[in-house]
Parts: structure tokens; C-alpha cells; sequence
């Protein structure tokens, strides 16, 4: 079982700190699974411009596929102007609409305005959903506080919250494919 992480940021850590403590806190719980981390920062990924995916460069054909590939998925974006960021949009432009059926989509965000708390809910939720993912309750925003000057996170409930999102994904992850088996 494979869980990818992906961090929509091309700016600051905290995004991809999140992620990585997530994926860290799922292999607490089950070490057979396997896990990848896809900082955007890291590829060139071209804008959607209508063509087959074959048209665009590397960097955009492996992240594609290594997203649609994974069993299960936590997506982790900083808040931009009450929304995701663009470079993130973007990745999400490139997929097939029933992309994500049948996997579990995580979520989780960072931001400086804690009134933005609900804005995965009503931004990236929809995006996920329509993509035919499974979006589970835990929705862990964190705010710019719950982190030191070196972005490590400093407030204990952040780390309890990403846990019980782990936990949480895995579980209805482990009960799609046992639905799958029978
Ligand atoms: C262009 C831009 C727009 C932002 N808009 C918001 C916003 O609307 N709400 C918010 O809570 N934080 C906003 N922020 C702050 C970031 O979401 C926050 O600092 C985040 O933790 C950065 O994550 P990163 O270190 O992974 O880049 C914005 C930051 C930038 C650069």
C-alpha cells in the first residue's frame, strides 16, 4: 500500500514539514506501507494547456502518474488568498475526473489567518470529491503559530491531529480495499 504525500508550495517549509509528519505518523502505525513525498518545488510542472499528457515534459508526465498511481493520497497545501495555491490547482488540472476512485484524500493546510481554518473544506475538499476522492473527517489546518523559526512544530495537539488524521486515513483506506477483495 502506497501513500504519496504531495506539498503544494513552492515559497515556504511548513507545507512540506505537514506532509512529511504525516507520512511519518502513518508508518508508526503500519510499517508495510511505503511512502513518497512530492514537493512541487521539485518539479517543473507545466501548465494544463489542453494537451495529452504524453505532450508535456517529464517533470509533469512522472508527478501525473506517480499521483495517480498511489493507493492513497495527503494533500497539503498553505492557504493563498482564501484558497489553494495556484501550483497546486494546476496538478489538479492535469487529471482524469475519476482520477482518485476508490482512495482516500487527506488533507491539510497552513495559514496565517486562523479564520481560514474551513478553507480546505470548502476549496480543496470540492476539488478532491469531484475527483471521485475520499475525504476523510480529520481536516487538520495549522496555523503559522504552531510552528518555531526552524518550522518544526512546536504545539503538541498539531501532533496529536496529524496522528489521528493518519490513523483515520489508513483505516478507510484498509476498509475501500477489503470492500474491493469481497
Ligand atoms: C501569496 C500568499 C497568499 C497568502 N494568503 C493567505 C490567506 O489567504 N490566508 C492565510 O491564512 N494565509 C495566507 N498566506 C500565508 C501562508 O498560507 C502561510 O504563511 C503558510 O503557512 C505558508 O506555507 P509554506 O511555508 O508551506 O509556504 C499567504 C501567503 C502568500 C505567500
Amino acid at each position: 500500500m502506497k501513500l504519496v504525500g504531495v506539498a503544494g508550495s513552492l515559497a515556504g517549509w511548513k507545507t512540506n514539514v505537514l506532509i512529511h509528519k504525516v507520512l511519518e505518523a502513518a508508518k508508526e502505525i503500519d510499517s508495510s506501507i511505503e511512502t513518497e513525498l512530492i514537493d512541487l518545488r521539485d518539479f517543473d510542472v507545466q501548465f494544463v494547456n489542453g494537451d495529452p499528457l504524453t505532450f508535456y515534459n517529464e517533470d509533469t508526465f512522472n508527478v501525473v502518474n506517480k499521483v495517480s498511481n498511489a493507493d492513497f493520497l495527503i494533500i497539503g497545501t498553505p492557504i493563498y488568498q482564501a484558497s489553494i495555491t495556484g501550483a497546486l490547482k494546476n496538478l489538479l488540472d492535469h487529471f482524469q475526473v475519476d482520477v482518485f476512485k476508490g482512495k482516500v484524500t487527506g488533507m491539510i493546510t497552513s495559514g496565517e489567518i486562523d479564520k481560514h481554518f474551513l478553507v480546505s473544506e470548502y476549496q480543496l475538499k470540492p476539488i478532491l470529491t469531484y475527483l471521485k476522492g475520499l475525504v476523510p473527517t480529520g481536516n487538520v489546518f495549522v496555523h503559522n503559530d504552531a510552528f518555531d523559526d526552524e518550522n518544526e512544530i512546536i504545539d503538541e495537539d498539531i501532533s496529536k491531529r496529524i496522528k489521528l488524521l493518519a490513523d483515520e486515513m489508513i483505516f478507510l483506506q484498509k476498509s475501500l480495499d477489503n470492500k474491493k477483495s469481497h
